[in-house]
Parts: structure tokens; C-alpha cells; sequence
């Protein structure tokens, strides 16, 4: 039925009609270049917009789809797309904090509730998820995204695409997903933003393409491109990448759009010009053309002077119409703009108290020494530091269409959960950055911090002096929201240091200090680690930090996070990852250095925090791995079981992981990959079984060949709570 509706509406098309859909402008809510869409009204009356984002609310979309369907010739109407990236108005954790809380239903359940907020308001197309494998936290979009590890993003990609997408595209509160950026971006050289990606095959396939794929096999129906070069080739201009890989090898059967004017891009990347560059894109399978407008000005002429075929051209449109036709938007344009909805949707009482549970599942306990967490419920209790009374910070980066000034502070939150127990008081302690500059590149787009600029060891004395009376001093810490996301990438990963020397002074106060870290990146955190008795990472926790935060310090809420990404040491070590290879001259276990050997003179290998790790205010142990058998054979499977036991004072939730290493094979793999992982409930003194099953599959990777192969042999099998403490055992594939 689609097809013959789209074949007889494409019968209709001008050439220019057909080029028109391909156009997808900006409605200028969140611009993200210097190129702004103009003329928009008058186009949409020529036929000449497929598509417009960052336009919100049901007035401005129904106004601009009654121009389209009232007013172009063929009525065609116009999807709607938005950067939904962690909620919509109701705002979750950041994706990386997301991705810490490894509750593949609760991440499942924050895209719903965005996609249900979202199309409330008229958009039926999110930018999301981004499934950037990321390994250097220099990378300031690390933060949009799931980590470091190919399985953990898979699981957290297929998850998001169903959240968004649900079971029916048609109806009125699901919408189109967009895996992005398609692909390698979070692979940039030296972590810096739209930076070249050269990689090997291998790595690619085996590393950092899973998660696209995953997020394809989900069912996405659409796939942005990346704005990086890939390997002498952008991926904007890409066709292995855009047409060998993604929809000859895996299927895909959806619409690609490109980055914000990715296309005009490539004249950049030295591809050609205008003309040359957007029928380069149109070849290597790019389908929508955002905001750059190339498509729009120059394929008809690359059409006459036999650039590029009609049938390419055809290809683009259809899959074009075919996203709006699933969207259900031929047979009710405005499906997807209803106040009433709006009103009962946005921001709602279910919504926000989702938004708080999430937050505080997403918080990652990094030290707590002699339990200083949780908090008693009494007391005074000093707030300090820049990131304590800031709501505007509080969304994370990429929240384009959250409120603001409605976006409780930490401290203000603490107030409304604990004020009538506990008494609070606040002091900015230090400006955020020292640099005025810094500052401000770093709190842009509405997201303000107070800033004094007394001396910097005035404000601190000052500070100190306000905790004079306090029990516990609560460190609110860290970066601002603006500090990661995109173009916000950093060579220093330090907390900067004029909030260092504060939180100097604050721990030579001698009293009992707490970090609230909010950040969008590891950062390299070994003097904190050192001194500063409790380490509670919060990332960005999205609209109900406040409280979240509350719940957690003062113990309504365990905390259960785990690291999707590892904690450097030092910034030298970068990029740092637990799947790493072993090299030909592996440093000895718990050596630090050795003559001759992979390591480095000034710092041992390790990080500071590794992968998966993350503490409770109870305490786990986990006893010795059982296997069903030694050995299995293709088609069988194998189980192991580990018990865990809560032997702390707290009920809690622990995130059971279990790592394979492939021992001997036909090319060199990974020390350690997560294969499989469960977040478990245990009340205290509380003793479960848990069992993982292993297959063939499981063990597959891509050889040097790119085949997809299980190699008999010997494995390593590690069950634990994070990457670096595990239980292991051994088990052989065979023929
Ligand atoms: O979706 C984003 C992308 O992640 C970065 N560039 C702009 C796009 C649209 O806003």
C-alpha cells in the first residue's frame, strides 16, 4: 500500500518538487553553525522543504504544516524533527550518566517519556540516540553518548531506538529515531571535535560499529551522517560507508540526513565545490541534505549535465516520503500538534518524578571512605562551590528545549527535600573558571553561573568562613553544562583549578567534605581521590537533580551507578579503555614499570577508575564462578553462575558483569570484553544466584578476513562489579 501510494504521488513530482523533499532546514530554536535557514514560509509554499527542526510547540508547527499542505501544490507535509536528546521539557540525566545507571528498561522508559512529550508538542523525528563509541574524554560530545564499550552501547542503542519508536510509528506519541553520528565521530584525533578518524577495518567492525548496527537491527528508521573524515573519505560523501555497509551489509532500509551543512562541509574537507560535493553526497547515499541547502541549489543542474541519475534522485525523495507515510502524516498532517496534550504531557507530575528516580540511579559513588555516606538527616550541612546554585546548569549539554529558569539548583533542591531536617546554608566558594573568556564560552546558551570578581582567595576565605558552624561540607563541583557537548572539547581534564584551590581549603577545614562532581567527561580526579574523604559523580542529572542528589546523599537512595567510561589518571593517558590489547610486551601484573616493557615511566597503566566500577553505601561479595561444563561446541550453550551476597547494612541494587577474553585466535583481541551484564536487587544480608548464559554467538568477532567468527580454543571467563575486581574461570569453544 505504501509503495503504490508513494510511486502515484512521485508520478505527480516535478524534478524540483522531488529535489525539494531532500531539503530539511533549521526553524532556528537551536543552531549549531553559522549558516541559518531563510526564506522558509515562501519555500514551503514552492514545494521546496522536506523537512524543518528545532521548530517546537503546536501553534508554530501546525502553522508551518497548513502552509505546506494548504498551499504547495501537491499538499506534501513536512516532517518535524528536534534534537530530543535526554528528555524533552522533562529532562533525564546526560546519556553518559544514562548509560551509568546500565537499566536497560529505565533508559527504554526516559526515550518514551521524551518521545510522548515530543510529539505532544509537534515533532514527530528525533535526533537520537548518538551511538559514538568513545574512548578519549578530551572528546567533549563523550557525554551525549554511552561510553566506551561497543556491547554496553548496543544494548543502550536498541533500547532508546524502541523507546522513541514504540510498537506502532503511527501513532501519536512515538516518533522516528536517528542513530547518529553515522560514523566514528567519537573516534576524532586528539579528542577535538569534527576531528579526522583514520582506523583500521578491524577496529572498526569490531569496535566501533556495533552500536549502529545495533541500533539499525532495532528498527531505526533513520541515520544522520557524521561530520568527520573517515579514512581519506567523509562520511557525509562516504558511499562504502553509507551504501556498501550500512544498507548493503546490514539492511538498512530508512532515510539518511546529514549533519548540519555537512554537505557545504566537504569544500572544506577539499572535495570540490557546491555542485561537485552535493552530488558526491547524493551518490554515496545520502538522502536529506540539513540546512546547507546544496541538494536544493545544485542537483537539478548536476541531473541536466548528467552529474547524477534520475533514479538517484528518486531513491532520496522516496525514502523521504516513506518515513512521513509510516509517520502516518499523509492521512492527519497535524497528528502530532495537540495543546491538550501539551498541557497534560510536558513536565508531568509522573514525568518528573521518573526524571528524579533516573537521576539518582544514574550518580556514581566513587569513594566514601569510613561511610561518611549517607548523611545524617539533621545538622548543618554547607553547600559551597559554583555548581551549587546554578538550575541553568543543571539539564546537561544538549537540552535544547528545556526551561531554564523553571530547572531547580542543587542547593534549592536540597532545601525542599531535607529543609525542615537538616539545616543548609550556600557559598559560591569560586567562579567556575578563573578565566572571564573561559567562562563564557563555557555557559553558553542560557546556562549562567554567578561570577565574582573579587580575588579568587577573598571568595574562598569568605567561603570558609561560612562553614565555620557547619557538620559536613558539600562540594558542589566541577564543570559547567557547556564544558562538554559539542565543540566543547579539552586538553586539561582537571576539575580547573581555581575550584581545586577551594576544595583545598575546604578539606584542610579538617571537616567531613563530600564532592558533588558534576561533569560531562572523566576527569582526572587523583589528588580528590587522594584527600577529599567521599566522591559522589552526579554528571548532569537533568531537571530533578536537586532532589536526586538529596535522595542519594542522605540515603533514601542507594546509589548504583557504574562507569561507562573509564577515569584516566592523568591526561597523558589518554585514550584509556579496559578492552585494550595485551601487546607484544605486556607489563607483568601489578608491575609498574619494566625496562623494555609497554608502560610509561611517570604513571603506572592503570586509571584511576575503571570501567564499570562504581561503590553502594553497602558493600557486595561475590563467590567463585560455576560453569556447566569446561567445553562447548557450536549450537550448545553454556551457563556460569556466581552468587552474590549483599553483606552490607543497606538493601541495593549491584550491576553483576561478566568479561570474556578470547585467549588464542586468528588475530589479536581484547584483554577483557564485556559480554553480558544484569542489575540485581539484594536486600541486605540477601545471597542470589546468578546466572549468565554463553553461546557460539556470543564469542563471534570480525577476523582479519571481516568474517563474522567464533574460533575454537580457550576463553577467560570474569564475572564481577567492575572491570578491574573479578572472579575468572576458564572454559574452552570447540570444533
Ligand atoms: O543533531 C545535531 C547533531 O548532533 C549536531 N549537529 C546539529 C544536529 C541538529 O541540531
Amino acid at each position: 500500500k505504501m509503495n503504490q501510494f508513494i510511486s502515484e504521488l512521485m508520478g505527480k513530482m516535478t524534478i524540483e518538487e522531488k529535489i525539494g523533499q531532500l531539503n530539511l532546514v533549521t526553524g532556528g530554536e537551536a543552531t549549531t553553525g553559522s549558516v541559518v535557514s531563510t526564506g522558509v514560509e515562501e519555500k514551503i509554499k514552492t514545494g521546496n522543504i522536506g523537512g524543518i527542526f528545532s521548530m517546537s510547540s503546536p501553534a508554530k508547527i501546525r502553522a508551518a504544516q497548513e502552509l505546506a499542505v494548504n498551499q504547495s501544490r501537491l499538499k506534501i507535509p513536512i516532517i518535524f524533527g528536534m534534537d530530543v536528546i535526554h528528555g524533552y521539557k522533562t529532562i533525564f540525566p546526560i546519556p553518559l550518566g544514562l548509560a551509568s545507571s546500565w537499566d536497560m528498561d529505565l533508559i527504554k522508559e526516559t526515550a518514551r517519556i521524551a518521545a510522548t512529550e515530543a510529539t505532544a508538542d509537534g515533532i514527530n523525528w528525533t535526533f537520537s540516540p548518538m551511538v559514538d563509541v568513545s574512548r578519549d574524554a578530551r572528546w567533549g560530545r563523550a557525554s551525549e553518548g554511552s561510553g566506551e564499550d561497543p556491547f554496553l552501547g548496543s544494548r543502550i542503542a536498541a533500547a532508546m531506538v524502541k523507546g522513541y519508536q514504540g510498537e506502532d510509528l503511527a501513532a501519536v506519541n512515538t516518533l522516528l529515531a536517528c542513530v547518529k553520528h553515522f560514523a566514528l565521530y567519537g573516534a576524532a584525533e586528539a579528542g577535538r571535535d569534527y576531528n579526522t578518524t583514520d582506523m583500521s577495518l578491524h577496529r572498526m567492525y569490531n569496535e566501533y560499529f556495533p552500536p549502529y548496527k545495533a541500533a539499525v537491527e532495532a528498527g531505526a528508521e533513520t541515520v544522520m551522517t557524521s561530520f568527520n573524515d573517515i579514512n581519506g573519505l567523509p562520511a557525509s560523501a562516504n558511499k562504502w560507508l553509507m551504501t556498501d555497509v550500512l544498507r548493503n551489509q546490514w539492511g538498512f532500509k530508512g532515510m539518511v540526513v546529514t549533519d548540519y551543512t555537512a554537505v557545504n562541509e566537504l569544500i572544506d574537507h577539499g572535495l570540490g565545490d557546491l555542485q561537485q560535493v552535493s552530488a558526491l553526497s547524493l551518490k554515496a547515499g545520502v538522502d536529506m541534505d540539513m540546512v546547507g541547502e546544496g541538494f536544493l541549489t545544485t542537483l537539478k543542474k548536476s541531473l541536466d549535465e548528467g552529474k547524477v541519475s534520475q533514479e538517484e534522485i528518486d531513491r532520496a525523495c522516496r525514502y523521504i516520503l516513506e518515513a512521513k507515510y509510516k509517520l502516518g502524516l499523509f492521512e492527519d498532517p497535524f497528528r502530532y500538534c495537540s495543546e491538550e496534550r501539551a498541557k497534560k504531557e510536558l513536565l508531568s507530575p509522573a514525568h518528573l518524578k521518573k526524571a528524579r528516580e533516573v537521576a539518582g540511579k544514574s550518580f556514581v559513588l566513587l569513594k566514601n571512605e569510613n561511610q561518611l555516606l549517607p548523611l545524617k538527616k539533621q545538622g548543618k550541612v554547607a553547600v559551597v562551590g559554583p555548581l551549587g546554585n546554578s538550575g541553568a546548569n543543571m539539564p546537561g549539554t544538549w537540552s535544547v528545549s528545556a526551561e531554564l529558569d523553571k530547572t531547580q539548583s542543587l542547593i534549592d533542591g536540597l532545601k525542599e527535600v531535607l529543609g525542615n531536617k537538616v539545616s543548609f546554608s550556600y557559598h559560591l566558594g569560586s567562579n567556575v573558571l578563573a578565566d572571564a573568556k573561559y567562562q563564557e564560552r563555557a555557559t553558553m546558551f542560557g546556562r549562567t553561573i554567578a561570577r565574582d570578581e573579587r580575588p579568587a582567595q577573598q571568595i574562598i576565605d569568605e567561603a570558609i568562613q561560612s562553614t565555620k558552624d557547619a557538620d559536613v561540607i558539600v562540594a558542589a563541583l566541577g564543570e559547567t553544562s557547556e564544558m562538554s557537548g559539542e565543540s566543547s572539547s579539552r586538553t586539561e581534564l582537571n576539575i580547573p583549578d581555581v575550584q581545586q584551590d577551594l576544595l583545598k581549603a575546604l578539606v584542610a577545614t579538617g571537616k567531613p567534605v563530600v564532592l558533588v562532581l558534576f561533569t560531562g567527561r572523566p576527569l582526572t580526579l587523583t589528588w580528590e581521590n587522594e584527600h577529599v574523604p567521599a566522591i559522589l559523580n552526579v554528571w548532569f542529572g537533568g531537571t530533578e537533580t536537586g532532589k536526586a542528589v538529596a535522595d542519594v546523599l542522605f540515603g533514601d537512595v542507594i546509589p548504583s551507578g557504574k562507569l561507562p567510561m573509564t577515569f584516566p589518571q592523568n591526561v597523558g593517558q589518554v585514550p584509556i579503555y579496559y578492552a585494550e590489547k595485551t601487546t607484544g610486551r605486556p607489563l607483568a601484573k601489578d608491575a609498574w614499570f619494566q625496562k623494555f616493557r609497554s608502560n610509561y615511566l611517570d604513571v603506572t597503566n592503570e586509571p584511576l577508575y575503571p570501567f564499570g566500577f562504581g561503590l553502594s553505601y553497602t558493600t557486595f561479595t561475590y563467590g567463585e564462578i560455576q560453569l556447566s561444563k569446561d567445553s562447548f561446541s557450536e549450537g550448545e550453550k553454556i551457563t556460569a553462575s556466581i552468587q552474590l551476597t549483599n553483606t552490607g547494612k543497606f538493601d541495593a541494587e549491584e550491576v553483576v558483569q561478566l568479561y570474556i577474553r578470547d585467549v588464542v585466535a586468528s588475530v589479536t583481541r581484547p584483554v577483557k570484553e564485556l559480554k553480558g551484564f544484569q542489575k540485581v536487587f539484594l536486600k541486605k544480608g540477601e545471597s542470589k544466584t546468578i546466572t549468565f548464559t554463553l553461546s557460539n554467538e556470543d564469542l563471534k568477532f570480525y577476523n582479519y578476513d571481516l568474517d563474522f567468527v567464533a574460533e575454537p580454543g580457550d576463553f577467560n571467563l570474569f564475572i564481577g562489579g567492575n572491570s578491574r575486581d573479578l572472579k575468572e574461570t576458564q572454559f574452552k569453544l570447540i570444533k
